[in-house]
């Protein structure tokens, strides 16, 4: 199977590009832009018809969600109508989709990890361009599914675990956030996840409803996330809880965005890391 992975230099990308190898029934191509741009769609159904293309992971996406605010436009060209591209480019070959999205389409206002189920209802310009995304996958008829994930960070790119790591050799003192819970997910998780389902012949991968929950297993705020990183880190940095109300953004985001993974583990026989765990492997790597 020859599988494209679109905005492939980002996190989700790039860990999929450095576990490729261990997955040897699938041919991967990666791309980004500027050279292939999801939100043209004539360059993408040529690419997809000139170079065989079976399957697409889509990890290319819009996620500076406070800038999202602002870039309501742009946000919705990449990770709404740069889906449909996707679709409709692989309608015409009868390829597979596995589309990334965030669990920010939910409010929030939860107690209970949330269930693929659960009424959306994003409170964001980025979770509302995420959900019309969804939408377009899931509306489609093409073999394909939705794995929605949380708080993702990787040896790639800027995300929290390297802010956190930088600010905690600079810094004495740090005030986080403890009123936001959540999962972290190591991106190479979920990137093995991705390739598992894909490179498993059994696995028509629209099965039993197309929306699927992946992060790593455990909750946490982030707080407790930002207290690992220093603590697996031995870095000399007191982290402060304090509420969001404290830490004003562009963007709100849900207080409770913890996802319940039961259909996914079971659905596709996958065992998941638990966060601090994954989170330890990572920092391992970026230190050596
Ligand atoms: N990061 C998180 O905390 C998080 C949480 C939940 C869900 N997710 C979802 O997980 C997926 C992967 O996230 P990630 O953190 O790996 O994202 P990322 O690091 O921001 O990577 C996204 C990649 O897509 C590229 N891209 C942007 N517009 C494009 C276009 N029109 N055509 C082709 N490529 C384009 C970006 O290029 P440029 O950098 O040049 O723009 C970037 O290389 C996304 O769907 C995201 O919504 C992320």
């Amino acid at each position: 199977m020859r599988v494209l992975i679109t905005g492939s230099n980002g996190q989700l990308g790039s860990e999929i590009k450095e576990i490729a190898t261990k997955y040897s029934k699938l041919d991967f191509i990666f791309k980004d832009l500027p050279e292939l741009d999801i939100c043209n769609f004539e360059a993408l159904q040529a690419f997809i018809m000139d170079n065989n293309i079976n399957a697409i992971i889509n990890c290319a996406a819009y996620t500076a969600v406070d800038k999202a605010e602002e870039d309501a436009e742009i946000a919705e060209k990449v990770n709404s109508k740069g889906v449909i591209n996707i679709v409709n480019a692989l309608q015409t070959v009868n390829g597979k989709l596995i589309h990334i999205s965030t669990d920010y389409v939910f409010d929030g206002d939860h107690f209970l990890p949330y269930k693929e189920t659960d009424p959306v209802s994003p409170i964001g310009v980025y979770g509302e361009t995420k959900r019309a995304g969804e939408l377009a996958v899931i509306n489609s008829d093409i073999d394909s599914i939705v794995i929605r994930t949380s708080w993702l960070y990787s040896a790639y790119g800027n995300n929290f675990v390297k802010t956190m790591m930088r600010l905690g050799k600079e810094k004495k003192k740090l005030k986080v956030i403890f009123d936001q819970i959540g999962t972290p997910t190591f991106a190479g998780d979920l990137a093995n996840t991705c390739l598992a389902i894909l490179s498993n012949e059994q696995n028509r991968i629209d099965k039993a409803g197309k929306v699927y929950h992946f992060s790593n297993e455990g909750v946490a705020s982030w707080y407790d996330f930002a207290t690992a990183v220093m603590k697996i880190n031995k870095l000399d940095c007191e982290v402060l809880p304090i509420e969001t109300k404290d830490y004003p953004t562009l963007a709100k985001r849900p207080h409770y965005s913890v996802l319940n993974k039961a259909k996914i583990k079971q659905n596709f026989k996958i065992t998941i890391p638990y966060w601090r765990d994954s989170l330890e492997g990572c920092i391992q790597k970026l230190n050596s």
